[in-house]
């Protein structure tokens, strides 16, 4: 059985976390695909996994419109999903439920046997000046919204957790197995 793991992002964390996940999925053959950069007519997958940065409260526009032009060939193949974002490792981590619920919806029909929010990583300095810009607003926003949150207190830096990505392959291996139902799968 192998599968592709398809992924955008903008300033590149996003393409380390892929590598761990699949670090994690031992038996099992795992692409990885940048989305735009996948050739015309690839459609071998026997399982897919699509992950994607937050950005303002969702995932990246190529990685909408990509999973609106696959879905309907990825709809008896498992699928696993996961996004990257500076919530998860915040206390504001419960939102992320809400972005992984937006890439769900997005898929739909199609249910993810698996899906995952994983901390993500934000050097604001390193960001465009837009995106510095864009951040400071939605801070000033999270900020009015809540009494608990202080936005001169906010952390920006790597949040990725190697072992959390590996983690999350080991989870959809195990998923992979069961569904094949082969009883001698290995953890
Ligand atoms: C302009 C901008 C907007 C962002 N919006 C959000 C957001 O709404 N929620 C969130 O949790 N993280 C947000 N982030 C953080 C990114 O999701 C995080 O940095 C991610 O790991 C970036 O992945 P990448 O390096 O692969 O592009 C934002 C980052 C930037 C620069």
């Amino acid at each position: 059985m192998s599968g592709t793991l398809y992924y955008d992002t903008r300033y590149d964390s996003t393409r380390e976390v892929c590598h761990w996940i699949v670090d994690g999925i031992r038996h099992k053959a795992v692409a990885i695909q940048r989305i735009g950069e996948v050739k015309p007519g690839q459609n071998a997958d026997e399982f897919i996994i699509i992950g994607s940065p937050i950005y303002v409260g969702k995932p990246l526009a190529s990685v909408s419109e990509f999973i609106r032009s696959k879905k309907d060939r990825w709809i008896h193949k498992p699928v696993f999903v996961f996004v990257t974002s500076w919530a998860e490792a915040t206390m504001y981590r419960h939102e992320c439920n809400r972005f992984l619920d937006l890439v769900i919806s997005q898929l739909s029909p199609i249910k993810p046997v698996l899906s995952r929010s994983l901390p993500g990583k934000l050097l604001l300095e390193q960001t465009t000046q837009r995106d510095q810009n864009v951040m400071r607003r939605l801070l000033r926003r999270i900020n009015a919204m809540s009494e608990e949150f202080h936005a001169e207190a906010a952390q920006f830096t790597d949040m990725r957790n190697q072992e959390e990505c590996r983690q999350f392959g080991k989870d959809i291996e195990t998923a992979l197995m069961g569904q094949e139902g082969d009883p001698n799968h290995l953890v």
